[in-house]
């Protein structure tokens, strides 16, 4: 099939290379020219594992091409897939300026019988409204397919090629019958639903992942007041398979382009329609007061003082293997850090310059090594399990730092690699460490 896929970042990048991968010719539109630069390049802008491969691959073997000309891409194809961002707004509603903007270009650009689908995650009734908006331009016929993306930022091409499954919203049989045809080489698990059930999958899932994470955060919470150890209640709820262990793996909360931004949409979504998503509220709350955790515990350390401290900051992608640093936890521990008179050190493998963008503040100490994180700091907090720090060498790290302390956000260490060392360990749900020995609350304060 002869694809276009609109936008080229995460979700439209990793699916144009995928269906390209499956035998299809697919056009990757962009209007940013410096992107389509890059890649015709053969340079990938994000960071994401496997991706460039695949692409130098199939762009050698002549089925992928980058352009900026969306007009040339879409007359040449069977199917437009749109991939664009919808930002969230103040008001958490998504922004869908760039999806109308090029549903507009499509329309002017029809030229027979076309399956526009929208990849993008975007509000019920968009397909419908988006639909509405082409059939303004254009007589040409066309069917819309809701075509949600479920694809993770750090395993996104083995996502899309080996998804769990796929879902078409589509009005009519014929259109989803082609793109049933389209997805069968992916998987057999195939879901063909009405259009706005397609929309609504996409926002229950990514809001029914982000409660299991603000769920077993709250139990991290109790058990460290409990004496409890929470990566052993999940591992214990993780075997009951209608709980089942995914996402339950506690922290400093979610960030990343998804999971705040789709969960703030679906309260929006269900406030439009008079009902309030009281759960999904508190699940956000959660998880904006889970970034606050390692503070907590610096301030206990330090007897609520921390001016004038050095506290080093290992990781701040939102999560390993990706340099993305959108809705990061460390952004809003680094800035109340700074803010209180603390001199800031930070290091990330790969995500240090996307970060320093992000940040956006003068004043913080950016190192290009893991152990220049450690130099004469009071504590080290690990907020991103990147590989390169559980493998730190531990001895080597406390005999650099003023103190050793280390808060790990999530749960990295285990009791044994602390063994042996000097360092006061504090982690997330479990009980803390005083040179490798569990500090024990007597059963008397329970
Ligand atoms: C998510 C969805 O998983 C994906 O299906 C959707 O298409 C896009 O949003 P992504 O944001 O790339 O993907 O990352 P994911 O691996 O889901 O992690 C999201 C956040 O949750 C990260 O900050 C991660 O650290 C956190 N997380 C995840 C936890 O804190 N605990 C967990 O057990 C799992």
């Amino acid at each position: 099939m002869k694809i276009t896929v609109i936008g080229t970042g995460y979700v439209g990048l990793v699916s144009g290379v995928c269906y390209a991968e499956l035998g299809n010719e697919v056009v990757c539109v962009d209007k940013d020219a410096g992107k389509i630069e890059m890649l015709l390049e053969g340079k990938i802008p994000i960071y994401e594992p496997g991706l460039k491969e695949l692409a130098d691959k199939n762009r050698s073997e002549g089925r992928l091409a980058f352009t900026t000309v969306l007009d040339e891409a879409v007359r040449g194809s069977d199917i437009v897939i749109l991939a664009v961002g919808t930002p969230p707004m103040p008001s958490g509603e998504a922004n869908l300026t760039y999806i109308n903007q090029a549903a507009l270009e499509i329309a002017d650009a029809m030229n027979g019988y076309k399956i526009i689908a929208i990849k993008s995650t975007v509000p019920v009734g968009t397909n419908e409204r988006v639909a509405e908006l082409i059939r303004s331009r254009t007589s040409e016929p066309f069917d819309s397919i809701s075509l949600p993306e479920f694809l993770r930022e750090g395993s996104a091409v083995k996502d899309t090629l080996y998804p769990d499954r796929i879902v078409i919203g589509a009005d009519n049989e014929k259109a989803a019958d082609a793109m049933v045809q389209l997805h069968r080489p992916l998987t057999d698990q195939i879901i063909v639903t009405d259009i706005r059930s397609a929309e609504m999958i996409k926002y229950a899932s990514n809001a029914f992942l982000a409660t299991k994470i603000s769920f077993i955060n709250e139990i991290a919470n109790i058990c460290e007041k409990v004496g409890a150890d929470v990566t052993k209640v999940a591992e214990g709820m993780g075997y009951d398979k209608r709980i089942g262990a995914s996402f339950l793996k506690a922290g400093i909360g979610y960030g990343g382009s998804c999971f705040p931004k789709d969960t703030r949409a679906l309260i929006q979504i269900a406030g439009n329609v008079d009902y309030e998503f009281k759960l999904l509220r508190s699940v956000v709350e959660v998880n904006q007061d889970q970034r606050m955790n390692v503070i907590r515990k610096l301030e206990t350390i330090f007897g609520g003082e921390l001016r004038g401290k050095t506290i080093g900051i290992w990781g701040l992608a939102f999560k390993p293997n990706t340099d993305d640093v959108r809705d990061t936890p460390a952004l809003e521990i680094m800035q109340y850090l700074a803010d209180n008179g603390v001199k800031v050190k930070a290091y990330d493998p790969i995500a240090l310059d996307n970060f320093k963008a992000y940040y956006g503040k003068e004043g913080v100490v950016w190192c290009d090594k893991a152990l220049d994180v450690a130099q004469d700091a009071d504590a080290l907090c690990l907020l991103t399990e990147w590989d390169e720090f559980a493998e730190a060498d531990l001895n080597l790290l406390q005999s650099v730092m003023k103190q050793a302390i280390l808060i790990d956000g999530r749960n990295v260490f285990k009791e044994e690699d602390l063994l042996g060392t000097d360092f006061i360990y504090y982690s997330v749900g479990r009980p803390s460490l005083n040179k490798g020995v569990k500090e024990q609350i007597p059963v008397m304060q329970l």
